[in-house]
């Protein structure tokens, strides 16, 4: 359609034929060639126009199909996070209120970003199979994990430093996952305590556990979130200390804020962090723990009496080694595409852990925004599925309201999707509704 601008063309279609179609066109048109180019290209016109040049008939052009009648401007953002229609419109407003650098560190993937798109895209590799004339006029979303009742399958991914997104920080997500009973995980360098975030939830939360290379951390860290009635730790392995975030690089030029009052250089802010409090992290150079192994995680699993999870498993070969190891729990993720550039989303990768796993039960997250990305998980046989970057999205864009809206919308999502496939429960969920595409 050469130059004619869309939202000329889209003015005709909304106003028809007949009214004041022309005369806006003539009007809005550069010039009466530009309106010629157009109308030459133009769907409208009828092939016998060029066939009476004594051109040959060019097939006509399409028109997007689907049309994109409500296409989303991402200038208008919401003002209340009741007028969300869905978890993207918080992102635009998370980008409004953050800092370029806070805002850099919660998109952020690795490299080339390819994982981060994979997450995503991975779900159009899975089609739903619905089930009808089944009464789903009653869904019921409650389940259990590891012998804990929750109220929906959705829990809350542990994310550091919160309180750079809002002033509220973990404790504002706390209260939202309160509010729907969502199992929250917390991270080891949240900016607020296990025993604060536990008082603010109400009820015991998971603690995420980065072990350092240092056993006396790893050990003191555990026993003081098994001593805060955490009922259990869920250790991360896919996060080994090296990674290139591009996005975060260059969104941290544009920041004009003086970073060095809160970031001390070196690992000196993140010994800061409340979980760290009374030990000693003088000389390490890293949180992460690359030399991480089965011997190391045997010993923290004979340190607590409470469950032990294992956070990034990707492959069955390590879902098949968790379980002979005794492991309560496996989270199937690659950190949202934060820690590694594969290229594999989690939802490819889920079907061999799920079977690899056997009774081992296997949460998930990455890349999960749809009720229908998560239906499509639970029915292939997941516990539970995380959500990370859309909860802080939710924080940063309104605080606790924030991401009591998203948890909301998900859920939401996810009760038509559960009844879409007609599983009145979610014991009904089963692999046949869902078919790789
Ligand atoms: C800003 C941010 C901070 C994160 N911090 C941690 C962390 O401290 N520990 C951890 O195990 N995972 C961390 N993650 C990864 C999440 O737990 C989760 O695996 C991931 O966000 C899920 O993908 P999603 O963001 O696409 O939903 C973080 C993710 C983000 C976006």
């Amino acid at each position: 359609m050469d130059a004619l601008p869309w939202s000329l063309f889209s003015a005709m279609i909304r106003n028809g034929p007949g009214e004041g179609c022309h005369g806006m066109i003539v009007a809005r048109a550069r010039s009466r060639r530009q309106f010629l180019r157009f109308l030459v290209g133009s769907p409208f016109m009828t092939w016998g126009a060029r066939s009476s040049a004594g051109e040959s008939p060019a097939p006509p052009q399409r028109l997007p199909d689907p049309m994109v009648w409500a296409p989303r401007d991402l200038e208008t953002l919401i003002a209340n996070p009741k007028d969300a229609v869905n978890v993207f419109d918080f992102e635009a407003v998370a980008r409004k209120n953050l800092p370029p650098a806070h805002f850099g560190y919660l998109v952020a993937g690795v490299d080339d970003e390819v994982t981060l798109r994979a997450n995503r895209e991975g779900f159009l590799k899975f089609q739903l199979r619905p089930r009808r004339l089944v009464d789903v006029s009653k869904i019921d979303t409650r389940c259990t994990i590891l012998g804990l009742a929750y109220d929906s399958p959705i829990f809350i991914c542990p994310t550091a430093s919160n309180r750079a997104f809002h002033p509220d920080g973990e404790v504002a997500v706390a209260r939202a996952a309160k509010v729907g009973n969502h199992l929250q995980m917390l991270s080891t360098v949240a900016t607020t305590s296990i025993e604060e975030t536990t008082a603010a939830r109400g009820a015991p939360i998971w603690f995420q556990l980065y072990a350092s290379p240092r056993w006396q951390i790893a050990e003191a860290l555990i026993k003081r979130a098994e001593a805060a009635g955490s009922p259990g730790i869920v250790v991360t392995v896919d996060d080994l200390g090296g990674r290139n975030q591009e996005t975060l690089l260059r969104l941290r030029r544009s920041d004009t804020r003086q970073c060095s009052s809160c970031h001390a250089p070196g690992w000196g802010y993140v010994a800061r962090k409340p979980n760290y409090d009374g030990l000693d992290m003088s000389g390490l150079s890293t949180i992460m723990a690359p030399h991480m192994t089965w011997e190391i995680i045997k010993r923290l699993r004979d340190t607590v009496k409470i469950k032990l999870l294992l956070k990034g498993i990707m492959s069955h070969e390590d879902a098949r080694l968790a379980a002979a190891n005794g492991i309560d729990a496996i989270i199937v993720s690659n950190h949202g595409g934060r820690s590694e550039d594969s290229g594999r989303s989690t939802i490819d990768a889920l079907p061999e852990i799920i079977e690899a796993a056997g009774s081992m039960p296997v949460l998930v997250d990455s890349g999960f925004r749809r009720g229908t990305d998560i239906v499509k998980a639970l029915a292939l046989g997941a516990k539970a599925v995380g959500i990370g970057r859309p909860c802080l999205w939710g924080l940063g864009a309104f605080g606790q309201e924030g991401v009591e809206r998203v948890l909301e919308l998900l859920r939401a999502e996810l009760r038509v999707a559960i009844q879409q496939v007609g599983a009145p429960s979610l014991e009904h969920l089963a692999p046949a509704m869902v078919r790789r595409a």
